[in-house]
């Protein structure tokens, strides 16, 4: 799919402020800090669409962005952030939680897990609750650029593993890098074909 626009539509502190559910919507979750806003800023070919940040804990409310003015691209706050209080952890997993059960428009969530790392109970907990919840999702592993082709195989395997304990079958999963851009043009083709039977 060829991006011939993207921007800023709002930003809500709860699922009831965001905009019409007249289209197509995709949002992206994970961990603070495991790239999400840079992946948005990849797969719409700018750097400053979604702010990002060294610092975890940048994104703080559902940001909405219009794609080509067909569908939302949405960049969630990260969960699991152990430097704000466990009130404000509390309140932005429920912001996060009712967004996901309710939004009626929205037809697969990615989940983002820094490819680097172990699996981590946090994330295999998430999934297991959008599971639970029949929320869809899809799996993208970040920061690939980090990692030699061997240790790239190496934690895939070991993160399949970890899935096949709890699931029969596994979900799309992507392999991506805001550095390389690898994985961008997968992930926008699968947008592509779900906005098609969305039409
Ligand atoms: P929060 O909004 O705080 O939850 O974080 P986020 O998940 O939106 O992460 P963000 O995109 O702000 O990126 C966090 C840090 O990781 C930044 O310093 C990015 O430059 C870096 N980063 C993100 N993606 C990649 C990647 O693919 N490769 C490398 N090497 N660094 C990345
Ligand atoms: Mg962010």
């Amino acid at each position: 799919m060829k991006i011939t626009s993207a921007t800023f539509a709002k930003s809500s502190s709860d699922y009831k402020q965001c905009p019409p559910p007249d289209r197509p919507e995709y949002a992206f979750i994970g961990r603070s800090n495991v790239g999400k806003s840079s992946l948005i800023n990849t797969l719409v070919g700018r750097n400053d669409l979604a702010k990002t940040s060294s610092q975890p804990g940048k994104t703080q409310l559902i940001n909405h962005f219009l794609v080509n003015n067909t569908w939302f691209l949405v960049d969630l706050p990260g969960y699991g952030y152990a430097k704000v209080s466990k009130g404000e952890r509390q309140k932005w997993s429920d912001m996060i939680d009712n967004y996901l059960l309710n939004r009626e428009n929205l037809v697969c969530t990615f989940v983002l897990v820094d490819s680097r790392i172990e699996p981590q109970k946090i994330d295999l907990a998430f999934m297991e609750k959008l599971g639970t919840q029949g929320v869809p999702f899809c799996i993208v592993f970040t920061k690939t650029d980090k990692l030699t082709a061997e240790k790239w195989k190496a934690s895939f395997e070991r993160y399949e593993q970890a899935l096949l304990q709890t699931w029969n079958a596994l979900p799309p999963i992507f392999k991506t890098s805001s550095i390389s851009k690898v994985g961008a043009r997968e992930i926008l083709s699968q947008i592509e074909d779900w906005n098609k039977l969305n039409e």
